[in-house]
């Protein structure tokens, strides 16, 4: 089978290719990418020389280009998006244009080619922010931020495209990954490289919003599950049921580092900052066997020493390509 995946070059995608690609090894890959940003050849070195990976560097929202290796695929899974709520209160423009714009033109060409599946890889932030208890698939959409609102708009499209057109699609909502090559403007490698760096720890607001942290390689496994046993039509909510606040967090980063929580900085409040996300993952458990295979303590650890062991990687990155956006949002510098 030959699967046409976009975004393979980020941090969710990027592990996804290399963890399928060794799992299958009947399976291609086209990675259609954009390097944006936050795309970054290195996380694939790896797979250099690999004849099954081939990689496009490319708009989603080219329709001709798109077309053209959608012909050549049998299935689409799709990451690619502008991914950062940060970014997205700064400039929201790019946000619309990938994540609503390009994955309608995605949508066409998957329904011209007739293709097996279109698997859209969502995010439990468009449901919004959980007071108490937990969101069902059947919850309604109440999303935040114009990221949020980007991809409960491009669910919506794929939704239709499926009840209009038949199209095959499914849509998977999953909670925060955290694991290696995640880029450092995310909480937890900007916490765990500053912190290497003995650089302040900016804390938004009172640190104690809750997140529901999974390991990336839970994220790749479910997604498996539902590109080989999925229902079409169907959307599949993915989490670790185990929420954090984000003090939490930065205290386990500072604690395994053995530097001083005196690195904590409080800092001002992020716009409409979600205060709480929590989903319930009761049915790709029961329908589709799956089930989190790593603890928070064990892979937060092994993620922390991955940062330790590749600060080429993340000084590279961070040497200027997220501080001016941080600086214009929060007045305060890093
Ligand atoms: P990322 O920002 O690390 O990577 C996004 C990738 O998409 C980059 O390689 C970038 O170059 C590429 N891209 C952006 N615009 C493009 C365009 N117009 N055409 C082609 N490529 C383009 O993102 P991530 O954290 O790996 O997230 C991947 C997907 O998973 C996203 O759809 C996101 O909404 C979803 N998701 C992420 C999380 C998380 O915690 N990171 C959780 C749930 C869902
Ligand atoms: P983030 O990694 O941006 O993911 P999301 O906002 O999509 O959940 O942020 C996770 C949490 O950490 C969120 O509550 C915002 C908070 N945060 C900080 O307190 N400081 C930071 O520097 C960053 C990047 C995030």
């Amino acid at each position: 089978m030959n699967i046409l995946v976009t975004g393979g070059a980020g941090f969710i995608g990027s592990n996804f290719v290399r963890y399928f690609l060794e799992k299958y090894p009947a399976y291609s890959i086209i990675n259609l990418d954009k390097l944006t940003y936050a795309g970054n050849l290195e996380n694939l070195s790896d797979l250099q020389g690999e004849p099954r990976h081939r990689f496009v560097c490319g708009d989603i929202g080219d329709s001709d280009l798109v077309t053209q290796l959608s012909e050549e695929c049998d299935a689409i899974i799709h990451f690619a998006a502008e991914t950062h709520v940060d970014r997205s209160i700064v400039d929201p423009e790019a946000f619309i244009q990938t994540n609503v714009l390009g994955t309608h033109v995605l949508l066409e060409a998957s329904r011209k080619h007739a293709h097996r599946l279109f698997l859209h890889i969502s995010t439990d932030e468009v449901y919004g922010s959980c007071p108490e208890g937990d969101f069902t698939e059947d919850d309604r959409l109440n999303p935040s931020s114009p990221y949020s609102a980007s991809k409960a708009g491009s669910d919506l499209l794929v939704a239709s495209y499926h009840k209009t057109y038949g199209l095959p699609a499914i849509i998977t909502r999953c909670s925060n990954n955290y694991g290696p090559f995640q880029f450092p403007e995310k909480l937890i490698p900007l916490m765990i490289s500053n912190a290497l760096e003995n650089k302040p720890l900016p804390i938004y607001g009172d640190g104690l919003n809750i997140r529901d942290w999974l390991y990336v390689l839970d994220h790749c496994e479910a997604i498996d599950r539902v590109f080989h046993q999925g229902t079409a039509g169907e959307i599949y909510n993915i989490g670790a049921e185990g929420g954090k606040t984000n003090l939490d967090i930065v205290k386990f980063v500072l604690n395994t580092l053995e530097k001083p929580t005196s690195l904590i900085q409080y800092v001002k409040d992020r716009p409409a900052h979600d205060r709480r996300y929590a989903v319930n993952p009761k049915k790709i458990k029961d329908e589709l066997g799956w089930q989190p295979q790593y603890s928070i303590e064990t892979a937060l650890e092994e993620t922390i020493q991955w940062y330790c062991h590749h600060p080429d990687w993340w000084k590279r990155i961070k040497s200027g390509a997220y501080r001016h956006m941080y600086e214009k949002i929060y007045g305060a510098s890093l």
